[in-house]
C-alpha cells in the first residue's frame, strides 16, 4: 500500500490546536459499530464495576475530520468511552499507539471530556499489548479494539497476548483493499507469517488475490478459534462501499456466547455483507 505522508494523514483541529487524523465516511460506520457493541454490552459490564476495562492499542490522536464532508468526529477511544460512561463506566481505559503525538493528543481529549481513567503506551502493539496485559485482572471483563492500518501492523502475537485473559472480548479492523492488494507482496516478503503463522500449510500461493485472500483469513480465524474464542467467522462483517469494492472487515472475537449474540444484533449483517466462507 502507498504510504500516506504525515501532511496527507493529519492535519490540525483549530478549536484545540492538536492533530486530527483525515478519514473516509467509512471510519463513521466503523465508530457506529463499536459505539453499539460497548452500548449493548453496558449490563455485562456494569456487573464487573471497575473491574471492566477498554484498551485501544492504534488509538490514533482521538479525533479525525472526514475528507469530503469536513465533519468532525471523535476518534475510536473517545467513542467507546463516551459510549460506555452514559450508562456503565469503563473502570480503566489505556491507550496506546506507535506514534507518541497521537498518544498525547488522545490522552487530552479523554482528559476533555473527563473521562478516565487512562493508562498511556507507546510503542509498536505486541509490545503494548504485552505491558497492558499485565496490568490487567484475569478476573475482569475486558474489551480491546485493534485497528491498524493495515494487517502488516497486526502480528498475530498481538491477538495471543490480549488472550491469555479469559474475558477478552476483541473487535479488529482491516482493510480488506489494503489486504487484497498486497496479499502476494505480504506472501513472498514473509509479513503473512507474521499476521498469520502457518499459512503455507493452508493457502496455494498461486491463486488469484481474492481467493488467496480468503484462503489466509479462513487460516487466521481458526488461529483465532484455537486461543479459545468462539469461531470468529461467523462474526466478520465485510462492509464495501457504493461500487461494491470490499473496503474492510470487522471481526469480533468472544469466547463467550453472549459477546457473538451481542455482535449478531449490532453487526448489520445481510447476505451480501457477510464474509462468504
Ligand atoms: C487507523 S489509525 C487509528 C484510528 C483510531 N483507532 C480511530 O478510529 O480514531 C491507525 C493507528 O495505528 C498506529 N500504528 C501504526 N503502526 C502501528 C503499530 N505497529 N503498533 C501500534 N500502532 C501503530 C498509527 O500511528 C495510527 O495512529
Amino acid at each position: 500500500m502507498p504510504t500516506k505522508r504525515p501532511e496527507e494523514r493529519y492535519d490540525i483541529d483549530p478549536v484545540d490546536g492538536s492533530r486530527r487524523e483525515i478519514v473516509g465516511g467509512w471510519a463513521q460506520e466503523k465508530h457506529l459499530r463499536l459505539r453499539h457493541y460497548v452500548d449493548i454490552s453496558r449490563a455485562a459490564r456494569r456487573k464487573f464495576g471497575r473491574n471492566s476495562t477498554f484498551t485501544d492499542l492504534y488509538c490514533g490522536p482521538g479525533r479525525a475530520a472526514v475528507k469530503d464532508t469536513g465533519e468532525v468526529i471523535p476518534g475510536s477511544a473517545i467513542a467507546a468511552c463516551a459510549e460506555a460512561a452514559r450508562h456503565a463506566s469503563f473502570g480503566a481505559i489505556h491507550i496506546a499507539d506507535l506514534d507518541a503525538v497521537n498518544v498525547s493528543a488522545c490522552r487530552d481529549r479523554l482528559n476533555g471530556e473527563g473521562l478516565g481513567p487512562i493508562s498511556t503506551y507507546i510503542g509498536k502493539a505486541e509490545e503494548t499489548a504485552r505491558q497492558v496485559v499485565s496490568k490487567l485482572s484475569p478476573s475482569g471483563l475486558h474489551f480491546a479494539f485493534l485497528d491498524p492500518y493495515s494487517v502488516q501492523a497486526l502480528p498475530f502475537e498481538v491477538i495471543q497476548t490480549l488472550a491469555e485473559l479469559p474475558k477478552m472480548d476483541l473487535l479488529i479492523h482491516f482493510s480488506a483493499m489494503d489486504m487484497q492488494r498486497n496479499v502476494k507482496q505480504l506472501m513472498s516478503n514473509g509479513k503473512l507469517d507474521v499476521f498469520a503463522p502457518g499459512w503455507r500449510d493452508h493457502v496455494d500461493p498461486a491463486v488469484r488475490n481474492d481467493v488467496a485472500v480468503l484462503a489466509v483469513f479462513r487460516h487466521w480465524c481458526g488461529l483465532i478459534k484455537k486461543l479459545g474464542y468462539q469461531d470468529v467467522s461467523d462474526n466478520v462483517e465485510l462492509v464495501s462501499g457504493s461500487k461494491n469494492q470490499p473496503l474492510y472487515w470487522l471481526v469480533l472475537a468472544s469466547k463467550s456466547a453472549l459477546g457473538q449474540a451481542f455482535w449478531g444484533k449490532v453487526s448489520n449483517v445481510t447476505a451480501q455483507h457477510r464474509f462468504d466462507f
